[in-house]
């Protein structure tokens, strides 16, 4: 059975992909208890894509991530190097564009989207910052980047629950539905492992964002991300987005 380590090579991590595929969307509501549809929701109003826009739903699995952009008419592009999640995506929506790419080497042009998202798929990239660094280039001037991925809990009793369910409810009830439950102790490992708020908000900026700005779900188990390229006319700045870092705001 196959599971990632820490080292996140990609032929693991793929490889990992590859085996919980066809339980992949199954298992998530069950794990996240409902949650992932509503943190789903609010990072489509996030991106705010209109349509003749062209998004990129970047690391997007099996396409569910995908889905309410193809659903509301937006050209969307869903790209991911795990062929079986391509596959069960393909087999699921075959209105949708699946691409096999690789976040830190993406197969598209400069400045050919209008926004880039990644949902729950940064942390798995193998190096992170360099994927940061594609989805500037493959942006145009003035794209919206919007990255949901889980974090920290920010009321130290919640972490304490969470870190709980985390580290020991989530493999148990994972062994029992998921075809290969050792990756379910690889995302409890890898979430533990994966920088906070303000730790991922400055790689964004690092990478040459702009306008970077965070906002905490459910607690701050997940946090929304969402940052601008810089060149564009200023008009696709989100309200209320902080214009420095030292100015990220958070809110619930
Ligand atoms: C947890 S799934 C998220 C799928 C989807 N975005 C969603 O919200 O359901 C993470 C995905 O990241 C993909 N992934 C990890 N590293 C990648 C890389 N370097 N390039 C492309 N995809 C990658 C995996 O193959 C997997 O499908």
């Amino acid at each position: 059975m196959n599971r990632a380590s820490l080292e996140k090579r990609p032929d693991e991590v793929a490889a990992m992909f590859d085996d919980v595929a066809p339980k992949y969307d199954l298992v998530n509501d069950v794990l996240s208890m409902g949650q992932t549809r509503r943190w789903r929701r609010i990072v489509v109003e996030a991106v705010g894509a209109k349509p003749g826009d062209r998004v990129l739903d970047l690391a997007a699995g099996t396409g569910t991530s995908s889905e309410p952009y193809a659903d509301a008419g937006i050209d969307v592009v869903a790209c991911d190097f795990s062929l079986g999640m391509l596959e069960v995506g393909k087999r699921r929506r075959p209105d949708i564009d699946f691409v096999a790419g690789d976040a830190t080497n993406l197969p598209f042009a400069d400045n050919s989207f209008d926004a880039v998202t990644i949902s729950f798929g940064l942390r798995n990239v193998n190096e992170p910052r360099q994927a940061l660094r594609e989805m500037l280039r493959v942006a145009k001037p003035g794209a919206r980047l919007v990255i949901a991925e889980f974090s920290s809990p920010t009321f130290p009793a919640w972490r304490t629950v969470y870190t709980e369910y985390l580290m020991r409810a989530l493999p148990a009830i994972a062994s029992k539905i998921s075809s290969n439950p050792s990756s379910y102790v690889y995302l409890a490992e890898s979430i533990r492992a994966w920088p906070d708020q303000n730790g991922l908000a400055a790689w964004i900026s690092d990478e040459g964002w702009q306008n970077v700005a965070y906002r905490n779900l459910s607690g701050g188990i997940v946090a929304v991300h969402r940052a601008e390229k810089p060149g564009g006319t200023g008009a696709g700045a989100p309200a209320g987005t902080a214009r420095r870092r030292r100015d990220l705001r958070t809110a619930g």
